[in-house]
């Protein structure tokens, strides 16, 4: 059972075994932008080895459980976290797994622009070409695409362009600098997790290195798989560096292999989607900002 977010604030243990080693760190990449307008904040991020182990064996019913948390970061490990997850039938998770160590209004928290980058250049570039991968080809009539918990920029491939690409945030002069975008709205999601837009809109929906500060992670993947189009595509993806205070209790308080199987619970328990997958795509592991994907689509039936 995890921990709630107190009793672990103190409780240091040996690290979760194959975890970056930089994930007790929080800081941001400043790698082309500067940090002076945004929060820093160099405190300790805990990897509770206890709560690691106990987190993921509450769901995965399989013999190589531990040796996937052990080799969480050899290439290829990752990949299978969410293969064969034997879900519980009730939604796991706690209230307290969702309070936060600063409970003010995120719009406050976000209220001066961050011209910033939040994951180093290694991992922004696999992002993008994961993308390039996966997105429908730029200039295709009829697509429309949500980057939600954008910012001034989306990571999409250069040149990207789409007849609708809406970015959703909290910084409003963010938002207007994100050249990708067509239009923009500020909402905090934590107060009101509704997304303002018809059914079967969207064909892609992306999240980066966000979807850990939302505190009502299943009513926004159910709005989500309410917008997308049938067939249509979620994309989360995450490193391990957070604002620490705002993301929620149950991400600091453990590793990323741990991570990727709560993205997935997110997908499972909002339920309409195809089984989430996780993948990782870190460009250098150890040398350069661990980059993680987990992804699903909408059911044609959902
Ligand atoms: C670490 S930044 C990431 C920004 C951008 N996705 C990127 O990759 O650079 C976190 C983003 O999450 C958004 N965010 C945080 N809390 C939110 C909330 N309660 N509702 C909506 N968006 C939120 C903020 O607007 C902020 O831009």
């Amino acid at each position: 059972m995890a921990n709630r977010f107190p009793n672990i604030l103190h409780h240091r243990v040996p690290i979760l075994a194959g975890v970056h080693p930089n994930a007790c760190f929080t800081h941001f990449s400043t790698s082309s932008k500067s940090l002076s307008s945004s929060r820093y904040y160099p405190a300790r991020r805990r990897l509770v080895f206890g709560v690691g182990v106990s987190f993921l064996s509450q769901f995965i019913n399989m013999s190589a459980a531990n040796s996937i948390i052990a080799s969480a970061r050899t290439k290829g490990s990752v990949d299978q976290i969410l293969e064969n997850v034997d879900w519980p039938e009730q939604f796991p998770f706690r209230d307290e797994d969702f309070q936060r160590f600063d409970e003010s209004s995120d719009l406050v928290f976000y209220e001066s622009p961050r011209f910033v980058t939040h994951i180093d250049d290694p991992a922004i570039a696999a992002l993008t070409k994961y993308y390039q991968e996966v997105f429908p080809p730029s200039n295709t009539t009829g697509v429309a695409l949500l980057d939600m918990c954008s910012s001034w920029i989306s990571h999409y491939p250069p040149g990207y362009k789409q007849e609708r690409i809406v970015g959703m945030g909290l910084n409003e002069e963010e938002l207007k600098a994100n050249k990708v975008l067509t239009e923009y709205l500020v909402q905090d999601l934590n107060v009101n997790p509704k997304l303002p837009f018809e059914d079967n809109t969207f064909d892609v929906i992306t999240n980066v290195v966000s979807v850990d500060y939302l505190t009502k992670p299943i009513e926004v993947f159910k709005e989500m798989r309410r917008i997308l189009k049938p067939g249509g595509k979620a994309i989360m993806s995450f490193s391990n560096r957070c604002f620490f205070t705002k993301a929620i209790s149950i991400w600091t308080s453990t590793g990323d292999a741990d991570h990727v199987m709560i993205v997935g619970a997110y997908f499972h328990y909002a339920g309409g989607f195809e089984p989430p997958q996780a993948l990782d795509i870190s460009p250098n592991p150890g040398r350069s900002d661990p980059m993680y994907i987990v992804h699903s689509s909408k059911l044609a039936t959902a």
